[in-house]
């Protein structure tokens, strides 16, 4: 056997010892360190002003080692909801998300967003829409979002 031989030969077998860890891990389930677990805070939407849309602020943090993406959102308020990043001042609808490990993903004004596009009623200040986060890797998270006045803006009312 010579050298490069041997050296494929390991690396294929390192492949396959990796393969086997993280298939026992997401099949076992609980074990606690294969899988992210999030965790939400801060979740509001300022008052719709019709019932075209409406946008959705939080703070997703992930606190495990695995990096995962948020891939979409549901609710029972719209059956068209979008994950938007703001670019140069417009926003655009993107497919998912990174949650960074040992990370968090901001949701904020003027920034990343969840959007809900039209809208089966429109809420009010003190109302509260639960939302339906889901994750490439982590198990779904369900959010209670306040509704808050329309100027309503977390950073500010933290004094960040
Ligand atoms: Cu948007």
């Amino acid at each position: 056997m010579n050298a490069r031989t041997t050296r494929t030969l390991a690396a294929a077998l390192s492949l396959t010892a990796a393969l086997a860890i993280s298939g026992c891990s997401s099949d076992s389930g609980g074990s606690g360190d294969g899988k992210p677990k999030m965790t939400v805070s801060g979740g509001y939407m300022p008052q719709p002003v019709n019932d075209k849309m409406a946008g959705a602020f939080m703070v997703i943090k992930n606190n495990s080692k695995t990096a995962d993406k948020l891939v979409g959102v549901t609710s029972a308020l719209s059956d068209d909801l979008q994950i938007h990043e703001t670019k140069d001042q417009k926003m655009q609808q993107v497919p998912s998300m990174d949650v960074p490990a040992n990370g968090e993903l901001k949701l904020e004004r003027g920034g990343n967003h969840v959007m809900f596009m039209g809208l089966k009623n429109t809420p009010k200040v003190g109302d509260k829409v639960t939302v339906e986060l889901r994750f490439e890797k982590a198990d779904p998270v369900k959010v209670e979002l306040d509704v808050k006045e329309r100027t309503y803006n977390a950073q500010n009312s933290t004094g960040h």
